[in-house]
């Protein structure tokens, strides 16, 4: 089990509105969600970003939701029922482990690992099974908070998420956070 694990309650405050001030999910990832894609937002929570990269994939897309805590979908459903954006949402819970992303072998556009590194146990074996779900040349945005994450052990998650065959190829400034987008190689 890792150290931590981000509760329910904190699910909560993460899915606020208020949070846009800060970081505005469409600003953030429009530079590389486009309509149609197939996309992963893991660690998702109650959907934060998930529900607007619904929005980015738009009706012929998919965004798959990926979280080992069941109890953060119902939240994340009824928002998405509500914003009118459910037709895109696949929502999968998934184990300490592994991904359970078996079926999606190079089928991934872009993927979103938003403020989760940090939460698993192993994460060689996250950037491992990302790899083989990214298409060739698909895109990661790692962020990750500048109030949990120290710059080194950022450094770290980076260094294993190279060894298991991404590159850096930019660092985007997103207000309190780390953050680096990778390709697949
Ligand atoms: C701090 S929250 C971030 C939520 C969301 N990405 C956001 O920025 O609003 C971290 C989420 O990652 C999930 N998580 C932690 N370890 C995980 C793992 N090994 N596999 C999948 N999800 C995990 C937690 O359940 C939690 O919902």
């Amino acid at each position: 089990m890792a150290e931590y694990v981000c509760p329910v309650w904190v699910g909560h405050l993460l899915a606020s509105p208020v949070r846009k001030l800060f970081q505005e999910p469409r600003k953030i990832l429009s530079p590389y969600v486009k309509p149609g894609m197939t996309v992963l937002d893991v660690g998702c929570a109650m959907g934060f970003f998930s529900l607007p990269l619904a929005r980015l994939v738009g009706p012929d897309g998919v965004a798959v939701c990926v979280d080992m805590q069941e109890k953060m979908f119902q939240r994340l459903e009824t928002r998405a029922r509500k914003a009118g954006v459910i037709g895109q949402i696949q929502t999968r819970t998934c184990s300490q482990d592994t991904l359970g992303l078996g079926d999606l072998a190079e089928a991934v556009d872009f993927a979103l690992l938003f403020a989760m590194v940090h939460e698993v146990p192993d994460a060689a074996r996250l950037f491992s099974e990302l790899h083989r779900a990214m298409k060739p040349a698909g895109q990661v945005l790692m962020a990750e908070p500048k109030g949990h994450v120290r710059a080194k052990a950022f450094d770290t998650s980076l260094a294993s998420a190279e060894q298991c065959g991404f590159v850096a190829i930019e660092r985007p400034r997103i207000r309190g956070s780390h953050a680096v987008v990778l390709s697949k190689v």
